[in-house]
């Protein structure tokens, strides 16, 4: 064991639960934080989100695995939790487990986990799949995007996953749940009841786009039914499992996916996801009692980004415009020539103060890969955000913070960090934001933070860090109030201090 992970399982011996969750608007690196903890842990639960997300993490000895509903653990023979916040998607879970088994069937490592069969598996995978968590149908997409037409230019951007009618349709009692998959008078009657209500909706967007189809609602069962089987055994009451793993004295690590700004309440409404990605989303969505959850690790991004539309306070360029650079630029996405010339000169600029917005953006887009591991689009890339994370820290609560990508600030000699919001001409309190509709109005107050010149990408060791690192890391300390415990310096396994 590395001297960092010995540091970190002695901190984590501390800890019988901890809760991860992002402090953006995703993309944070939630993935990389969780592969480096849950080796302290028996058990990773999902607890909010669904396919919309996207977690990368890797098998004990590297091969890489891009998890959407599946919790992370199963890259590290965990027992993984899907509990009832999470929304469930038959089609594509299945999907993702057969990708995930190929991958772990070619890992060389010792103890694979329990997934691939004829690998000393005691059954195909320790997965629990939550009986009452929402079942998705066609038609929780098909009336997404019915929504999203009639917003005109406030749409929200979405994954285009259901996740909006997934959480809406079980507001009003309508949901079919995974559960019902077991019972097919239950499910049919349930899509029924579902189809019945949203029909109106449905034949709208079919006079929008002929082209698009509405299946039957029989063959919408039918599907459901064939698959059925395929989990029957992972379908169970996660709630009462967690509570009597923590009663044996398990050790529980539960995974938040997207993140504070995109929490349905607590997020920059409407531009948010439908789940509850905050850290009191951990209690909801797995029925566990509060006390179950004193510790939170924030994960923030030293630069922040965000996809889709809604407030953006650190934003470096256009949102649309950073986003479709992406696509119109891949050759730029891509190791090589191209790439290392765009980002050498673009660096030269922003360190003789001679970088416009948009070259400030595009470098950091570029340096730091922005694009989303679920669709593909680019992401917005914006400042560091103080006022953004103390709010983050008070909705939180966190008792420490991961900060990733700390490593874009290599070679940059200063980098504005938003240091205050002024809301009506006034500075607002730590903390404090103003309304949803109004985040985008504020003013952004900046000050110039000396970055470090030394190229610190893969760092492992504290001491390592250049004085100058160090020192910004301290200051922002300050600023927080809470500790920073890891740092991010690459995409690389190792490549994260331990503080
Ligand atoms: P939905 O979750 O598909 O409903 O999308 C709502 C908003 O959340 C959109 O702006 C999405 O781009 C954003 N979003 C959802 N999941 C993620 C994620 O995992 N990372 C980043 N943004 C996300």
């Amino acid at each position: 064991m590395s001297g960092n992970n010995q540091k970190l399982s002695e901190i984590l011996k501390q800890h019988q639960t901890l809760v991860v969750v992002g402090g953006n608007w995703g993309d944070e690196g939630k993935g990389k934080v969780i592969d480096l903890l849950m080796g302290s842990f028996d058990i990773v639960a999902r607890f909010s989100g669904g396919s919309n997300a996207g977690h990368t993490v890797f098998t004990p000895s590297g091969l890489k695995i891009v998890s959407h509903q599946i919790p992370c653990g199963l890259a590290q023979n965990k027992i993984c939790v899907m509990s009832r916040g999470e929304f469930f998607n038959l089609k594509l879970f299945l999907q993702e487990l057969e990708e995930t088994k190929k991958v772990l069937l070619q890992s060389d490592d010792p103890h694979p986990g329990p997934l691939p069969e004829g690998k000393g598996a005691k059954k195909l995978a320790d997965i629990y799949i939550d009986q009452q968590a929402t079942l998705w149908t066609p038609y929780h997409s098909l009336f997404e995007a019915y929504i999203e037409a009639t917003r005109d230019e406030r749409k929200i951007g979405t994954t285009n996953k259901g996740i909006g009618p997934l959480e809406g349709v079980y507001k009003l009692r309508l949901s079919p749940l995974v559960g019902h998959l077991l019972d097919e008078k239950l499910l049919s009657h349930s899509i029924h009841a579902l189809y019945k209500v949203l029909e109106p909706s449905l034949a709208s967007l079919k006079g929008l786009d002929a082209s698009i189809k509405i299946p039957l609602v029989e063959d919408v069962v039918r599907e459901l039914l064939q698959d059925a089987p395929k989990i029957k055994d992972f379908i169970n009451d996660s709630s009462f499992f967690l509570y009597q793993s923590l009663k044996q004295g398990k050790k529980i690590l539960f995974e938040g996916a997207q993140a504070t700004g995109l929490d349905a309440w607590w997020g920059t409404y409407p531009f948010v996801s439908s789940g509850n990605s905050v850290a009191t989303g951990a209690s909801l969505g797995t029925g566990l009692s509060m006390d179950n959850f004193p510790s939170t690790i924030l994960v923030a991004k030293t630069l922040p980004t965000r996809v889709g539309n809604g407030p953006f306070p650190s934003e470096m360029w256009e949102r649309q415009a950073a986003m479709a650079f992406t696509k119109e630029h891949p050759d730029l996405f891509t190791k090589g020539a191209a790439r290392d010339g765009f980002l050498s000169a673009n660096l030269e600029k922003i360190n003789s103060g001679k970088a416009s917005a948009a070259e400030i953006s595009q470098y950091f887009q570029v340096l730091g890969d922005e694009r989303g591991a679920t669709t593909g689009r680019g992401r917005s890339i914006g400042y560091l955000d103080i006022p953004w994370l103390q709010y983050a820290i008070r909705i939180n609560g966190p008792k420490y913070i991961a900060l990733t990508r700390f490593d874009m600030l290599s070679g940059v000699k200063s980098i504005p960090v938003v240091v205050g919001y002024k809301h009506h001409g006034q500075i607002l309190p730590p903390g404090k934001l103003p309304a949803a509709w109004e985040l985008g109005d504020v003013e952004v107050v900046k000050e110039n933070w000396p970055c470090f010149m030394e190229n610190i990408g893969g760092i492992s060791e504290a001491d390592k860090l250049p004085t100058p690192a160090k020192e910004f890391l301290s200051k922002l300390e300050k600023h927080l109030g809470v500790p920073i415990l890891l740092v991010g310096t690459g995409p690389g396994r190792e490549a994260m201090v331990v503080r």
